[in-house]
């Protein structure tokens, strides 16, 4: 989601100002684009743990990930001195098989790995390195002006497997109160709030805070997402009896532009 939403970010901002990349490295989908008009450098880091994560986020034929908890991916954190404004979107990659270190402890590991290890769930690692990466942008030398952390956006696979051609066929948007969020995703949502509330408790010079509350609002959308449309001319051969759907990422254009709107509003506005 967090590439979804930086593709919708670009879209947006290429629309109304030329830019040319500057940088990339195919291995983590990096990406450094200029928008010399406005002096400003825009930077796609793909870092689904936030973590520094190795296996299968890197290749999908591997049957898990070992995450460190106690380091961020190497890429962002690198860069995180350079940065005036960080824009923060992870979560569902914490459903991934995954084994879960500290240092060289092992602390536990979620999903099936293979491995006789205890099980964390999804909340616990995730407050953990969403803990680390706030941590790492206020100990950098040049702190950012803002830090934007993004909340959950649910998936609507309506409870089938995501190759059943049914899963994802929704037309319309939910109506409000039709679908209430499953606990793991209020709780991901709530540690975003929380260890953004933290972070800004701890430090005291002008960093300024804010929450991109996205939950509610794509929680309403199940009609955003490209279901079978994940692949060209899905129908082309009849309807298969199983097929691949995507009911977690958003249209372009979608609701994914309106997490990028709200951002705009968010920079556009000056606190207090
Ligand atoms: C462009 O941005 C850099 C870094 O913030 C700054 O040092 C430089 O003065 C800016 N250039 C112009 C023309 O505004
Ligand atoms: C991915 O992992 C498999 C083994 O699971 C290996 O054979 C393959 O070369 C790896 N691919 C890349 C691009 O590293
Ligand atoms: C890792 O271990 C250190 C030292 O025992 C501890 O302070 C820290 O909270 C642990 N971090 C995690 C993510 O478990
Ligand atoms: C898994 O680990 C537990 C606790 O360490 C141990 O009692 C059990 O025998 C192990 N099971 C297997 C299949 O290795």
């Amino acid at each position: 989601m967090a590439w979804n939403m930086a593709q919708s970010l670009l879209c947006l901002l290429g629309a109304a100002s030329p830019y040319r990349l500057v940088a990339k490295d195919h291995k983590d989908r990096f990406r450094r684009l200029a928008f010399a008009t406005h002096n400003v450098t825009l930077s796609l880091y793909w870092s689904p743990f936030l973590a520094r994560a190795t296996g299968r986020s890197e290749n999908h034929t591997m049957p898990y990930d070992t995450v460190h908890l106690d380091a961020l991916a190497d890429r962002w954190s690198a860069d995180a001195d350079t940065m005036d404004v960080v824009v923060i979107n992870a979560g569902h990659w914490f459903w991934s098989q995954a084994v879960y270190r500290n240092g060289s402890d092992v602390i536990g590991a979620h999903a099936s790995t293979g491995l006789n290890l205890t099980e964390i769930g999804i909340v616990r690692p995730f407050r953990e390195a969403y803990r680390t990466a706030l941590e790492r942008l206020m100990s950098s030398g040049r702190r950012p002006r803002t830090v934007v952390s993004t909340t959950f956006s649910p998936t609507h696979f309506e409870g089938k497997t995501y190759d059943d051609p049914t899963a994802c066929t929704n037309k319309i948007p939910y109506r409000e109160g039709e679908k209430e969020l499953g606990s793991v995703e209020k709780e991901l949502r709530s540690v975003v709030h929380e260890e953004t509330a933290s972070i800004e408790r701890s430090t005291s010079d002008g960093v300024r805070f804010e929450v991109l509350d996205v939950t509610k609002l794509s929680s309403l959308r199940p009609d955003g997402h490209p279901g079978a449309y994940m692949n060209r001319d899905p129908y082309a051969h009849g309807v298969p009896e199983r097929m691949p759907t995507d009911c977690l990422h958003s249209c372009l254009p979608g609701p994914v532009d309106t997490f990028n709107d709200i951002l705009l509003q968010i920079l556009m506005t000056k606190r207090r």
